[in-house]
Order: C-alpha cells, then sequence, then structure tokens
C-alpha cells in the first residue's frame, strides 16, 4: 500500500496540529465559495433523531465542477435534483467516488468533524485508481466545514448519532462512447443519522462470489465496488444473513471484509484484523480502533486470517468476539456467522472489549475523553 500515489500535499506538525492548520487553510479556501440559502429550512418537519440512515437530506448541498483541467464554481446552495445529460459518462462506465464521513454534536454543543484528513487522503486514493482529477484538501475540507457550519442545525444531540457526509465525485461529461471523462462533479450532501445497525449481525463466510481481487479497485470507494456485491448480498439475505464476510479472490481462504465494514475478532488481550492491501478499504474505523488498542496495550495482528483459522478458534470454546468496524456502523457486533454447513456462536456479552473500545471512540468523538490523536476538526 505504502507506493499507492497519494497527491495531496503533505502538512507538517505533530498530530494534534494537523487539524488546527488544516483549519487555517480551510478558511482561506471557504471565501471562494458562493452561497445561495434554502428559503426555507426543512428541518422542523422531522424529527432528526429518529431519522433513518440515508433517508433525510439536510436543507443544503455543495456543489463544484470541473472542466477545461481546473475545478470552478464552488457553490453551497439548496439541496436539489440534479440536471445530468443521459449521456453523462458516470452513468454508463462507473467513474464515480465517493466517502462516507460525520460530524458529531461535541457535549459542549460544538460541531466536530471527525479525521477529515485521512478520509481525504482515501478519496485521493480512490479518484486516482478510477482515473478521476483530485481536489485539494482544501477545497474537500472546506466544503464539508462550509456545509456542517451552514445545516449545523442538522447535527443530531446523542451518542450514537451524528450527521453522516458523503463527498462524492462523478464523471459528468455528456459522451456517449468508453473514455476518461473530461468533466466532473464534486458534491457534499448530508443525512441525519442514529444507530446503523439495530441489533448483532449473523453473516455467512462467502466463498463462491468474491468482491474484489489483486490489481482490481477493492481499495477504492469506488461505485462498481458496491454494485458488484449486491447479489451475493442479496442470496445470504435470503438464507437469513445479514451480510457476507468476503474471502480473498485467489483462494477462497483468506478473511477480507464484510459489506461496509472492515472486521476483527478479540481472544483474551489479542487483536486481529486483515491486513491492509489493494483488495480491501483501508477503514478510517479500523484505523482508529487499531491506534487505541495498541495504546490500551493489547497485542494488535494485522495479518492474513485464514477460514481454517477462524473456524478452529470458534470452536475452540473461547470467548471469540467478532465485529465489523465502519464510519456508519461504528462497531457491529457479530453474533453468529456461518462457515461452510456449520454454524459458530461469537461473544457478544455486555463485558465485551468491543463495546469498551466504541465507547471509548465515542468519548474522544464528542469530547467526553482527551484527543490526544488530534483526530477531531472542530468547527467554531
Ligand atoms: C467496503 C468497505 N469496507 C470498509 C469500510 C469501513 O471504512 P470506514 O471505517 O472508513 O468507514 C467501508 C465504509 O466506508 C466500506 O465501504
Amino acid at each position: 500500500m505504502d507506493n499507492l500515489y497519494l497527491g495531496y500535499p503533505k502538512r507538517q506538525g505533530s498530530p494534534p496540529d494537523l487539524n488546527h492548520l488544516l483549519y487555517l487553510y480551510t478558511m482561506e479556501a471557504i471565501s471562494s465559495i458562493h452561497i445561495e440559502s434554502t428559503p426555507r429550512s426543512r428541518i422542523n418537519d422531522v424529527d432528526i433523531s429518529k431519522a433513518l440512515f440515508g433517508s433525510v437530506a439536510t436543507d443544503h448541498m455543495f456543489v463544484a465542477d470541473y472542466a477545461g483541467s481546473t475545478w470552478n464554481n464552488s457553490q453551497i446552495k439548496p439541496f436539489s435534483n440534479l440536471s445530468l445529460s443521459p449521456f453523462a459518462l458516470a452513468l454508463h462506465y462507473g467513474q464515480t467516488v465517493f466517502e462516507g464521513m460525520k460530524a458529531f454534536r461535541m457535549h459542549d454543543g460544538s460541531i466536530s468533524l471527525f479525521r477529515p484528513d485521512k478520509h481525504y487522503q482515501r478519496f485521493c486514493r480512490s479518484l486516482e485508481r478510477m482515473c478521476m482529477p483530485l481536489v485539494t484538501e482544501e477545497l474537500f475540507v472546506s466544503a464539508l466545514h462550509e456545509l456542517v457550519s451552514i445545516d449545523r442545525q442538522w447535527v443530531p444531540v446523542g451518542e450514537d448519532s451524528s450527521l453522516y457526509l458523503r463527498p462524492f465525485m462523478i464523471a459528468s461529461e455528456a459522451k456517449m462512447g468508453v473514455k476518461v471523462s473530461d468533466e466532473y462533479l464534486f458534491m457534499v450532501v448530508g443525512c441525519p443519522t442514529g444507530p446503523y445497525y439495530s441489533k448483532p449481525l449473523r453473516l455467512k463466510v462467502e466463498t463462491q462470489y468474491i468482491r474484489s481481487a489483486e490489481g482490481g479497485t477493492g481499495y477504492a470507494k469506488c461505485g462498481g465496488n458496491y454494485g458488484g456485491a449486491f447479489y451475493p448480498t442479496v442470496q445470504a439475505n435470503h438464507q437469513g444473513f445479514d451480510q457476507v464476510l468476503w474471502t480473498d479472490g485467489k483462494e477462497n481462504r483468506y478473511l477480507e471484509e464484510s459489506g461496509t465494514m472492515n472486521v476483527m475478532l478479540i481472544t483474551g488481550n489479542t487483536l486481529i484484523t486483515p491486513p491492509l492491501s489493494f483488495t480491501i478499504l483501508d477503514g478510517v474505523t479500523r484505523d482508529s480502533i487499531l491506534t487505541m488498542a495498541r495504546d490500551n496495550g493489547m497485542d494488535v495482528q494485522e495479518r492474513k486470517v485464514s477460514v481454517d483459522e477462524l473456524e478452529q478458534v470458534l470452536a475452540s470454546g473461547k470467548n471469540v468476539e467478532l465485529f465489523g468496524t465502519g464510519t456508519a456502523a461504528v462497531i457491529a457486533p457479530i453474533k453468529e456467522i456461518s462457515i461452510g454447513e456449520s454454524i459458530y456462536s461469537c461473544y457478544i456479552g455486555e463485558d465485551s472489549t468491543m463495546y469498551s473500545l466504541k465507547q471509548q471512540l465515542l468519548d474522544i468523538r464528542t469530547g467526553k475523553a482527551e484527543d490526544l490523536y488530534g483526530w477531531n476538526y472542530i468547527l467554531a
């Protein structure tokens, strides 16, 4: 992974300073965003504390367009449908990339974006893989900053609630031919959300279909990765499972990730998770959990985990915690997993380490605990 191109400019400074520096750069970029406010907010039409994930948009959206090799017309305007040619390349050849991140209401009432720098870096890696133009970090963060500032009433109160933010880019050139687009839209939209999964999950280890292969696009957050995952997931749903746990594309032997989550297992003081590679997404939650677990003195192992090893450890009678990590779900406990013909139970007791790691992360995000890692980008 280290040799993947990262075209974003590196900032100097120790971690706690980084988001402050980013904040200063962002202030300059914000001044070039044109703002058109909605004449009527919809905030009183909905109960944002009960909004289902992805169902209600905030009042505004950010849009910039790319043509002639530059980004132009940065604007925030009322949330509305797009006008796109049916020839738009994104609709046919899949040049689309997105991010998923969150803004939190802190205990003191301020609002924080969680790790926008890390999401930006992944956005760049995805864009590069899909032959799409980069945006600067200033444009990326100023769009988020200004949109969330204008729609700050939409950031719900409550530990398990947040404003989900979706920066994304699509190829907008109207051309009916297989080519790299010369025109794009970069947008940010948001929706208030509560807990993503309401109960522990049942997973199926998938050994027939694959999500990604070496040399493919598995590490990129591009639309096609998700479209291709639907069919096997729907099959698993029909069999009574919530999600599939993907295995590697070559031998179906090693665990990869699940749905929109990285996967981890804990036994005793050891936390094990598949290593980053070209076939799985470099999850921001994954990185946060691993960082905290290491600092808590856990033995963190990023290494290949075979289906056989998972089966052995689950059959051993030890308490095994298995869970997914992701922005939407934070930590999603897995209660049962099917491997071949067998179903195994995982430990989900209240004293599970995964719950204390989740709480530790929520405490940092909401300002209850000190942000030692500089993960919170606080809006003024
Ligand atoms: C395929 C996939 N894996 C893992 C993740 C978890 O990543 P993050 O923790 O950055 O949300 C996501 C969610 O974005 C995802 O879509």
